[in-house]
């Protein structure tokens, strides 16, 4: 039966070690320049119906390392933004390619095209969540820490897509992870309740950035506005005032603490110029393992052996 990577939710603490260890793996035969395509003859359609750096180069460079091919689909020059219904796409897509990947906005319509495709279907972000992101996060935490296991972790600012991802992912891997968001931008109940109900380790909400990232070892945040958010610009720069992650805020972390931001950054408002260009920050790390990690997920996905 296919598997999809829509959330954290059907995959197991074994499933996703298992990703990180050959995602390790993958990454060193590429520094090697170990040539290796589990993937040849296999295509990948990647939607995107929201902007994309990051997801669409790492997707399509995977791709071509694995010896498959990659079909970048955008609304503008395809029947979807036409209105071509999500459940006639993913069955006629299914007849040509042999995994899909998505970034939009509503979850459901991931959750719609994974059930209506007959080839795996993998969520490059939407307004919910964003676990391939949040898979290079932990890939990084693992290369840089050693492990995720009994680290702390802190997110300051918006309860956003990311935040969500990240609570999923403390849930069914049990580290601590402290959130400061400001009243009204704190992350889906739902998803918060589901991991508390799951977690060996504590998930905790403050509204105080200090709060979080005090002994914290990894400090993440994200831009106050995103995607599909441009019109409450203004009102987010005045709620979010104070949720930045600054030379004052990393004092109170642990002086090795790494700092993680998914990128593109907003210098000047989630982070500054000082923390994001120095010694604590990973961010490039970080950029670069979209790419290993989401090799792990095709070739786990998409039919290579391992
Ligand atoms: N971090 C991330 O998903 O970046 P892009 O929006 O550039 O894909
Ligand atoms: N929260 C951001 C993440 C971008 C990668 C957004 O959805 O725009």
């Amino acid at each position: 039966m296919k598997r999809d990577f829509l959330s954290f939710k059907d995959w197991n603490r074994d499933d996703l070690d298992s990703i990180f260890k050959r995602a390790i793996e993958l990454k060193n035969m590429q520094r090697k320049g170990v040539v290796y395509h589990p993937l040849t003859g296999k295509a990948l359609a990647m939607i995107f119906e929201k902007s994309s750096t990051r997801t669409r180069v790492s997707f399509e460079v995977g791709m071509f390392q694995l010896g498959g091919h990659a079909i970048f689909m955008s609304p503008r020059e395809t029947q979807i933004g036409r209105g071509e219904p999500v459940k006639d796409t993913a069955r006629v897509l299914s007849r040509y390619v042999n995994g899909i990947m998505i970034r939009t906005f509503s979850q459901e319509v991931v959750e719609e095209l994974a059930g209506y495709a007959t080839v795996p279907v993998i969520n490059g972000l939407t307004d919910l969540l964003h676990p391939c992101q949040i898979m290079a996060d932990l890939l990084t935490v693992i290369e840089k820490m050693g492990t995720y296991e009994g680290l702390k972790m802190a997110w300051i600012g918006d309860g956003n897509n990311m935040a969500n991802s990240w609570i999923e992912a403390a849930g069914k891997l049990g580290f601590d992870l402290t959130l400061a968001c400001p009243k009204g931008y704190t992350p889906d109940p739902l998803i918060l309740g589901d991991a508390h109900k799951i977690t060996t380790g504590k998930i905790r909400l403050t509204s105080d950035p200090f709060e979080a990232a005090k002994d914290g070892d990894v400090i993440n945040t994200d831009v106050w506005a995103s995607m599909g958010q441009e019109d409450e610009k203004k009102q987010r720069q005045v709620a979010f005032k104070g949720y930045q992650v600054n030379t004052e805020l990393m004092k109170v972390a642990q002086k090795d603490a790494i700092v993680l931001h998914c990128l593109p950054a907003h210098r000047g408002e989630e982070i500054t110029e000082e923390v994001i260009e120095g010694p604590n920050s990973m961010v490039w790390d970080q950029a670069e393992n979209r790419l290993h990690v989401q090799k792990a997920i095709m070739e786990k996905l998409m039919g290579g052996n391992k």
